[in-house]
């Protein structure tokens, strides 16, 4: 039996949710639940981006459970630890991001609740300094970039980043469209391992984007949530090492979501670079008294794993050996995908787990309903869902939608 609990108030109380829009579903994690909604036992899931090994599943890793058993048995206090989070993690990361050349008197890092906290925070921080900054961003991109910095109230402008048609980055066209930016705004960078696309800036492109940036002052934010997975821990770290050297102020959103698998314990650090020590307090204490409005303060469990891991010369051995397995899987995936037809050639050269195809929307649709194949909505596949057993029939299944001539 159903009870009317509606007030009698409720004719003349104001209803200010009444004006609410319902919002769209997000895409990518929509596709979590089709998949799991769908009985055919051939289904293949290269929809959301989780790394997966060759039976499909995304495991523990072993240094993480390692850590987990020598956190449970030591901790002896789950008191709060403060807006920053753990200092410890924070600094034992920004060990294998930056290396021994920090700017440590301008280098301010703190722990946030994943790679996404991170820019979040980063967003707020670059508003309240600077209201009027836009921010630049590549097309395509990870759906989530544009809303993060659009919630935090800043412009968010487009420049020309992958050209399908070429499967390749479109270079020229990126550094036209920046004509438009002014000095003060933002350029937001993927460190490595591109998501959607998996292409690269060529070291020299990388300089020539540290070049403009330092010319026209533009303030790098560069979002590092692959490191490992592409070419290895130091190489996919060199291009914000360059970026960090080059320019006085630049951002970093960091995540261990991927190459700690530590998805749901959502683990990441924001580091800002301030051009002077003088203004380094500052940052920090902004940093510190937003993130304490956001989420007061970062969940502590995945970032006390990783700093156990970091600071263990096993357990840190353990770990760079299982994350060069899963690099070695990906890029294995990445040949054997290349191999099945001339059109898919570039998929051998991008790094990181994805890959964008060029398939129109009624070929995804087709491709998830007659084979049980998902992906997201703009083309792009988790390579990490391929399968040495499933990789032949999604290429046979695939080839014929795919755009391009053979
Ligand atoms: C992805 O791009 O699939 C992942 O980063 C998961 C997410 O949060 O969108």
């Amino acid at each position: 039996m159903t009870t009317d609990l509606l007030s009698p108030l409720s004719a003349t109380f104001p209803d200010p949710f009444a004006r609410l829009a319902t919002q769209p579903a997000d895409a990518l994690l929509g596709l979590i639940a089709l998949h799991r909604a769908d009985p055919r036992p051939d289904k293949i899931d290269l929809g959301v981006g989780v790394f997966r090994d060759d039976a499909g599943r995304t495991p523990v890793m072993r240094a993480v459970k390692a850590a987990e058993t020598w956190l449970a048995e030591t901790q002896d206090s789950k008191s709060y630890l403060g807006a920053e989070g753990d200092a410890a993690y924070t600094e034992a990361l920004a060990a294998i991001i930056f290396g021994a050349r920090r700017a440590v008197d301008r280098l301010t890092g703190v722990q946030t609740p994943g790679g996404t906290g991170a820019l979040r925070l980063g967003a707020e921080l670059l508003a309240r300094a600077d209201g009027a900054a836009r921010v630049w961003i590549g097309t395509p991109t990870w759906p989530n970039h544009g809303p993060i910095f659009a919630e935090a109230g800043l412009e968010v402008r487009s420049h020309r980043f992958f050209d399908p048609a070429a499967a390749a980055i479109d270079f020229a066209a990126m550094i036209d469209d920046l004509a438009d930016a002014r000095a003060g705004d933002i350029l937001l960078l993927h460190g490595c391992c591109h998501n959607p696309t998996g292409s690269s800036f060529t070291p020299d492109q990388w300089h020539a984007l540290a070049d403009l940036c330092a010319v026209r002052g533009l303030i790098p934010f560069v979002d590092l949530a692959y490191q490992g997975l592409g070419d290895g821990l130091a190489d996919d770290a060199t291009a914000t090492r360059m970026i960090f050297d080059a320019l006085p102020t630049a951002l970093l959103a960091y995540s261990c979501d991927k190459n700690f698998g530590l998805y749901r314990d959502r683990v990441g650090a924001l580091w800002v670079q301030s051009a002077s020590a003088a203004t380094a307090d500052p940052v920090r204490s902004n940093m510190l008294t937003l993130a304490r409005s956001l989420w007061s303060m970062p969940p502590d469990h995945g970032a006390a794993l990783v700093r156990i891991i970091l600071e263990s010369e096993f357990l840190r051995t353990e770990w760079e050996a299982e994350l060069d397995t899963m690099r070695s899987r990906i890029n294995g995936l990445r040949q054997a995908l290349a191999a099945a037809d001339p059109r898919l050639t570039s998929i051998a050269g991008q790094r990181g787990m994805f890959a964008m195809l060029p398939l129109s929307p009624a070929a995804i649709t087709a491709l998830r309903e007659g084979h049980g194949i998902y992906m997201a909505p703009n083309g792009r596949i988790n390579i990490a869902g391929l399968r040495t057993d499933t990789i032949r029939a999604f290429a046979d299944a695939l080839l014929p939608h795919l755009e391009g001539t053979r």
